[in-house]
């Protein structure tokens, strides 16, 4: 495929597929998610300007580092219609999600640091073992159950 000239100022579905190297198919998907837009030409052929690029390259990244489409598709509707996204809008838009993947990498650490205990203990119990029973919060007050409120005359 021909790549577009460097001033072109819109791009054709394929030439946006091979320099943001997404599927064309990915591409309407976005679109019909909302994340991207496009003019249709007077055939009903799709055109995206070419900004367009960055928008993808924002969307592959926040998905790559696990942001969800949603989340993606709010933080794209703040950027101003009809102008350029600059680098501070870009900063800004991520600068949003950094609390969240902090909180994510901490949790990922912890996972390491058990993991590498449980490596050499082997024993997955639900009593101590935090991968084997993860979500048991309450097994730090001990054995039993510890949340059952019932009544006994
Ligand atoms: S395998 Fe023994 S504490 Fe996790």
């Amino acid at each position: 495929m021909d790549l577009p000239e460097w001033n072109t100022k819109e791009l054709t579905p394929g030439q946006l597929s091979e320099r943001s190297g997404v599927a064309v198919s990915a591409l309407h998907f976005y679109e019909r998610e909302g994340l991207i837009s496009s003019r249709r030409t007077s055939g009903n052929q799709r055109r995206y300007k070419r900004d367009v690029l960055r928008r993808v390259a924002f969307v592959r990244l926040s998905q790559r580092v696990g942001i969800p489409l949603a989340e993606i598709r709010d933080a794209l509707s703040t950027l101003p219609d009809g102008r350029t996204p600059t680098r501070s809008d870009w900063a800004r838009l991520s600068s949003r999600w950094h609390a969240d993947l902090d909180r994510r990498i901490d949790q990922l650490t912890r996972l390491r640091d058990d993991l590498t205990n449980c490596i050499g203990c082997g024993c997955l119990s639900l009593a101590s073992c935090t991968l084997a029973n993860p979500h048991d919060a309450l097994g730090t007050e001990g054995p039993g159950a510890r949340v059952i409120d019932v009544e006994i005359d």
